[in-house]
């Protein structure tokens, strides 16, 4: 039997990239460590921050939540938990969200779509995105993961983000040219307006399988269910590709990852100018365009449904 790498202890995980095995303990240490370096390295949390974690009820943002309540215990933090409508889905994640709030004593707040705004995500099946549901739902997301941190007053948002779905997007950001999102996608976004809260990916150094472990071990309460909107989702088809390029070369994500922030991003950088924001006519939000993307959305879908505009106002 494979023996931990530190302590000699029977090993419980393998890390792909990096050909180790370590027994649980040793791993907790090991994650703790890596995020807790991550956040200094970037200067994510300050003493003074009030910080929003956004937490979906998979296993990505608890271990978020944990990591960050364990490292930082007198940081100000609360989660949120945006309930998207979905059946046999978002009623189940936020039981998962509720539970680990409570083992973790952190303030719990739940946004509920349908409640709140009149419509869920299952009704943009009645709009063109019937066959792309992922994409409205990645927008409303965070418009609203934004304007509820503003609202509440908290100085930053922190989401589950992994090294694994900052290369897949990077990755296809790169095949289609897509140089504005490249430059967008930073370990810390700070706050380019008082409507904008400045946002984190604590994650941003661990994979996908390390959260999975750090989440069994801490016996993290975790959602056992996929989002059945996501099925065939092409977002499921670049997990695959990304997962047999590391198959063959195992520390493919860490040598790019590392080769875009040091080589490719500052100079991207200098390229791009950010374009000059308005604000949006229906709801106030800053945006490039007169009308920001969620109301386009929300707006659509509402038509669709019924004859409501949204009742959202700042
Ligand atoms: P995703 O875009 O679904 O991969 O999620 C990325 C991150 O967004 C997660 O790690 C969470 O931090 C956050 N998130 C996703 N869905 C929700 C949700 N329904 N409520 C709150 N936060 C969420
Ligand atoms: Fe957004 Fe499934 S959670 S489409
Ligand atoms: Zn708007």
């Amino acid at each position: 039997m494979a023996k931990c790498r530190v302590c000699g202890a029977p090993a419980e995980a393998y890390l792909d990239y990096s050909r180790t095995y370590l027994c649980s303990r040793c791993f907790n240490d090991y994650y703790e460590r890596k995020v807790g370096a991550t956040i200094q390295r970037f200067k994510m949390i300050k003493p003074n921050d009030r910080v929003l974690v956004a937490v979906s009820g998979g296993k990505d943002s608890a271990s978020l939540l944990a990591v960050l309540r364990k490292l930082l215990p007198d940081v100000e933090m609360a989660a949120l938990y945006i309930n998207l409508g979905i059946p046999q889905y978002s009623d189940h994640c936020e039981e998962k969200f509720k539970k680990i709030t409570e083992v973790l004593g952190v303030e719990s707040l739940v946004f509920d779509l349908k409640r709140e705004l009149g419509f869920s995500i299952p009704d943009f099946r009645r709009t063109v995105y019937r066959r792309r549901l992922c994409s409205p739902c990645g927008t409303i997301k965070r418009y609203l993961m934004n304007k509820i941190a503003v609202e509440q007053g908290f100085s930053k948002l922190a989401t589950g983000h992994h090294m694994d779905d900052i290369v897949e997007t990077l990755f296809n950001s790169y095949l289609h040219g897509d140089v504005e999102q490249i430059v967008r996608l930073k370990p810390v976004l700070s706050s380019t307006h008082p409507k904008f809260v400045a946002k984190i990916k604590p994650l941003w150094n661990v994979t996908e399988q390390e959260n999975l472990f750090y989440a069994t071990y801490n016996e993290l309460p975790v959602r056992t269910v996929g989002c059945p909107l996501a099925k065939g989702a092409r977002s499921l088809e670049q997990k695959r590709y990304l997962s047999s390029l590391v198959e063959h070369i195992p520390n493919f994500r860490h040598v790019f990852l590392s080769s875009h922030m040091r080589e490719l991003l500052p100079a991207l950088e200098r390229s791009i100018t950010a374009p000059p924001l308005k604000e949006c006519k229906k709801c106030g939000m800053p945006t490039s365009g007169e009308v920001c993307a969620f109301c386009k959305r929300a707006e659509l879908v509402l038509g669709k449904i019924s004859n409501q505009s949204p009742k959202f106002k700042v």
